[in-house]
């Protein structure tokens, strides 16, 4: 691999590189994953902020108010959900520990959004307790548990839609189209606002929209953007409410391998919130409504670098490699969920010449476990230590215990500190919910 096709574009900012040594904040890489042990997981505080200022800045082609919302789903901690709250960003949540750990960890409660296509009557009850700033109604259902609900204060709604309209992406991750378990068809909407108008102590103040997730082709996301504004206008009319805050949601894609496109992303916010500007000048009119950007995936994917052991090293008749690490479907189930590609670095030559292709594979009794089918790498010995980038999203939320593995520690890169976030798990964590009685 010649420098310059080192793909820097991948990895954390703070990440530097020579043609032996991988660098994180000045310290060696391969020296991080023996001292701390792997797998490992370690956040860039500077590239999440990186993020951050893209999303800020293209909310400046917003002419009204904007806020960026992150979605929690991509990952949460408390330490993370405090790093976030004193940045100013509102909370995606969806269950009742997300918003749990949303308020512990700093957040205004008007600045949780709770989203979910199946909210139980106990998360409903736990967001009015907590006064959020809004509840995502996505289905009648639901609406209908609000509706029999005695809230001390009126209580803020918004709704999903559903545009029918086909994301760009991988099928697990297509949320708007016809048949999506998310959001409410048109009609629907337009019922469920006319039922929210005739309740006394429900609000309707927002509309909704999320189509799917690493999306690169913004037409999709724009035409539902045009979709929403279109029934606002229809709402308004009828008198059931006054839209005051229009979420387009998330879904920007962010490339995770080389052959990945890679457009900036003030870039892909920018032209989003211009789209978002023009059709409400040429739909609506009035005064803009508050526009929420709800990225998860694109706000923190790149900060997050994966760290693994080698162990079994397998050489293959046709010259390949299956080349197995300490981790694997556990911590990132993405390759075996939906194909997600992924490259790596040898911690100890990020520059080195490629002996041939490698499959990275993890310990656990599946053969979907592998956490990259294939990437060239130079010759790996049993003890390396591994690198993956963009590692930071809808990796450790999805984590679980196959085989009773732990999941890892994780840490923050904070301009040359590195703090720890998370401790790894034990085995004792693994007994802990056990009912069991040793006499
Ligand atoms: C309602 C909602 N908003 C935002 C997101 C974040 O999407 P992404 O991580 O692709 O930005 C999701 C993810 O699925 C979502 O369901």
């Amino acid at each position: 691999m010649l420098p310059s096709q080192f793909p820097r574009h991948l990895w954390p900012l703070s990440i530097h590189f020579s043609r032996q040594r991988l660098f994180l904040g000045g310290r060696d890489v391969a020296e991080l994953g023996r001292e701390l042990k792997t797998p490992l997981y370690i956040y860039d505080a500077a590239t999440i902020d990186h993020a951050i200022a893209a999303y800020r800045r293209g909310l400046r082609a917003w002419p009204g108010r904007g806020l960026i919302t992150y979605a929690s789903k991509a990952w949460l901690s408390l330490p993370l959900a405090r790093f976030l709250a004193r940045r100013g960003l509102g909370l995606d949540v969806v269950s009742p520990a997300e918003l749990a750990i949303g308020l512990r960890g700093g957040f205004d409660a008007d600045l949780l959004h709770v989203h979910g296509n199946n909210k139980s009557f106990a998360l409903l009850q736990q967001a009015i307790d907590a006064g959020v700033g809004a509840i995502v109604v996505d289905n009648l259902h639901e609406l209908g548990l609000l509706e029999r609900m005695t809230p001390v204060a009126p209580v803020t709604l918004w709704l999903r839609v559903n545009p029918d309209l086909l994301a760009p992406t991988h099928v697990y991750r297509q949320t708007g189209h016809h048949g999506s378990k998310f959001g409410m068809p048109r009609e629907e909407a337009l019922l469920a606002a006319r039922r929210i108008a005739a309740s006394p102590h429900l609000r309707l103040t927002g509309l909704h929209v999320h189509i799917g997730s690493q999306i690169f082709d913004l037409a999709p996301i724009a035409d539902s953007v045009d979709r929403l504004i279109e029934l606002a206008v229809r709402i308004e009319k009828a008198g059931w409410g006054k839209i005051k805050a229009l979420s387009p949601g998330g879904g920007l894609g962010f490339p995770y391998h080389p052959d990945d496109p890679a457009i900036p992303l003030h870039k892909l916010t920018t032209d989003l919130c211009a789209h978002a500007a023009d059709s409400w000048r040429r739909q609506h009119g009035g005064p803009y409504p508050t526009l929420i950007l709800e990225p998860g995936r694109s706000l923190i994917a790149r900060s997050g670098v994966a760290l693994y052991t080698v162990g079994a090293i397998r050489r293959l008749s046709d010259g390949g490699r299956i080349i197995a690490v300490d981790g694997g479907m556990n911590d990132n189930i993405r390759p075996a969920l939906y194909g997600a590609r992924y490259t790596a670095s040898l911690a100890r030559a990020p520059l080195g010449d490629a002996v041939g292709p490698a499959r990275i594979v993890g310990p656990l009794c599946e053969s979907g476990d592998f956490l990259i089918e294939v990437v060239d790498l130079p010759d790996v010995k049993s003890g390396d230590v591994l690198a993956i980038p963009v590692s930071g999203a809808y990796q450790l939320s999805m984590a679980n215990n196959y085989n009773g593995m732990l999941r890892p520690a994780v840490f923050l890169h904070d301009h040359g500190r590195l703090i720890p976030m998370q401790r790894r798990e034990t085995i004792d964590d693994l007994m802990r919910r056990d009912i069991f009685d040793a006499n």
